[in-house]
């Protein structure tokens, strides 16, 4: 058995414990990395971005939005916000602020074009509840418009001032941690299998499961942190660390839903329980974000470990425990970082010193039921159909919205159809579907080949046109196509039969 080995480090041990020089060694051993100590040491950092924008190309423009109501169709008949998602940084921002972390150690990546968007009900504000104040006044512009991409996004991230590109009057801040740090990052998107979306369209458009895992392991291997936390909310969030993310590199990562399944928005239009005001026409929040941060609002957050924190947004995302309406909260990396206090990454609010944490069921509250239940990637039909419901009859706006919902119905019918029959093309009509829709074991990536996905995702598109942010569920499809060994000019090949065949 193993025991006899634990003896001669023992034996070594004991003889360090009686040299008087060794003694603060000693001590050292005796401290367990996963105590909440030493925080203090280092400085807190925060990364923080909605990696999405209101505005869409107007070619693009009918394909969107697995962010339940967050991200819109438009083109210059029809501006849409895409609310959510930068309500969510926005409030994230103010909680980072409020637990005493410092702009210099904040970086805020979001789009910006809600709060003065033409559609915004009240300009200049920005709201992640009902009834809640301003989120938007102070938020730092960092990065904002076309300056948020993956390249920008993954050099903040490292802490790599000069790989910054654009830099369109933003700060160009990044985070510069150190080992003593500890960063957390929050990041609020659409997405699909295996990838994260970002507004700009220029080639850059999606982040890559393989390359946002590569830049954490980078920024280990350079020493940039001590402990790294990961919250993210987007659909199939899970993919994103699924068989990919190390538990030996102090990264702890939760996201909004597993591998397989959309996230949920919240505070939407026609909710039962907490509808969004009457003047919006979309949700608020996103249900996981807002499961966190009003969490995190509340509590003394040195009294709260992660874990309680992880349990108590799993519980409020999945409806309860339902799951009928609400995603599961997953947990991945080094889970063993989860026994430390959230204070030790995002601080904690002077204002709720005597607020220990305790499970409140008004947190827990989140009733979904009848209309509002809208799975996120029907978000774009909801809010056309709320446009067109409250449009008058017999106006030009009324034509007009009808017109944008029937169209965001055909792009995605022939985003849909044209896999479909890529799936048939290339491995049988019987077999087809079963292939591309195969979901591997848990614990095992999307894909084998991440270079090979990006190429048949590329041909695709050189093909068909873009996927845009509905066509990002079908990533599984094209990770599936990689892993079943067809090559990219087959893919090519096939791609252009389907999509002359299912006609625009
Ligand atoms: C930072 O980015 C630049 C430009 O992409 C690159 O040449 C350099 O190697 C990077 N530095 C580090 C430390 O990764
Ligand atoms: C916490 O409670 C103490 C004792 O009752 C009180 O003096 C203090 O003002 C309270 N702090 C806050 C932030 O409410
Ligand atoms: C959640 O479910 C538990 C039992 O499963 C129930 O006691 C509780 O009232 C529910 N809470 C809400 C807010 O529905």
């Amino acid at each position: 058995m193993t025991r006899p080995r634990f003896l001669l480090p023992l034996l070594v041990q004991l003889l360090l414990l009686l040299s008087p020089a060794a003694g603060a060694r000693w001590q050292d051993f005796l401290r367990l990395p996963s105590e909440g100590d030493g925080a203090a040491a280092g400085t807190r950092w925060a990364l923080l971005i909605a990696g999405s924008n209101g505005y869409y190309n107007y070619r693009h423009q009918a394909s969107l939005s697995c962010q339940f109501l967050l991200c819109y169709a438009s083109g210059d008949a029809l501006p849409t916000p895409c609310h959510a998602l930068q309500a969510d940084v926005c409030h994230a921002y103010q909680i980072m602020r409020k637990g005493g972390l410092k702009d210099e150690n904040i970086v805020v990546f979001m789009y910006d074009d809600i709060a003065n968007n033409p559609e915004n009900p009240r300009p200049g504000v920005i709201i992640n509840h009902p009834s809640g104040g301003d989120v938007y006044a102070g938020v730092p512009k960092d990065y904002t418009d076309k300056d948020v991409n993956v390249n920008n996004f993954l050099a903040a991230l490292l802490g790599n001032k000069s790989a910054i590109t654009g830099g369109g009057g933003g700060s160009g801040k990044v985070i510069a941690s150190g080992a003593d740090d500890h960063v957390f990052v929050y990041y609020s998107d659409h997405g699909g299998p295996g990838v994260l979306g970002m507004p700009s369209d220029d080639g850059d458009g999606y982040l890559y499961a393989k390359d946002l895992v590569g830049a954490l392991k980078a920024k280990h291997a350079a020493g940039g942190y001590k402990s790294l936390v990961f919250y993210l909310e987007a659909c199939e969030s899970g993919s994103i660390f699924e068989g990919l993310l190390p538990s030996d590199m102090g990264v702890y990562a939760t996201t909004a839903a597993n591998a397989e399944e959309s996230s949920w928005g919240t505070y939407c239009p026609g909710d039962d329980d907490h509808p969004a005001p009457p003047e919006y026409d979309t949700c608020l929040g996103d249900l996981y974000s807002v499961a966190w941060m009003e969490d995190s609002d509340v509590h003394n957050l040195r009294t709260e470990s992660l874990k309680q924190q992880y349990e108590l947004v799993k519980d409020r995302t999945s409806a309860n425990g339902s799951y009928n309406v609400g995603s599961h909260v997953m947990q991945y990396g080094d889970k063993s970082l989860d026994g430390q206090s959230m204070y030790n990454f995002i601080g904690t609010d002077p204002a709720n010193d005597n607020a220990t944490f305790a499970r409140d069921n008004s947190l827990l509250r989140r009733r979904f039921s009848g209309g509002a239940a809208v799975n996120q990637r029907d978000a774009d039909l909801v809010y056309f159909w709320q446009k067109y419901k409250k449009s008058t009859e017999g106006t030009p706006e009324k034509v007009e919205t009808r017109r944008r919902l029937l169209e965001v119905m055909s792009r995605r019918s022939h985003v849909d159809s044209s896999m479909e029959l890529i799936g048939s093309l290339l491995f049988g009509s019987d077999k087809g579907s079963k292939v591309l829709g195969a979901v591997r074991p848990a614990g095992q990536p999307l894909a084998d080949d991440w270079d090979c996905l990006k190429s048949m995702v590329r041909a695709y598109e050189a093909q068909c046109g873009s996927l845009a942010q509905y066509g990002m569920k079908h990533m599984r499809s094209f990770a599936n196509i990689c892993n079943a060994g067809v090559r990219e000019e087959a893919m090519a090949k096939v791609a252009s039969q389907a999509c002359a065949a299912v006609a625009r």
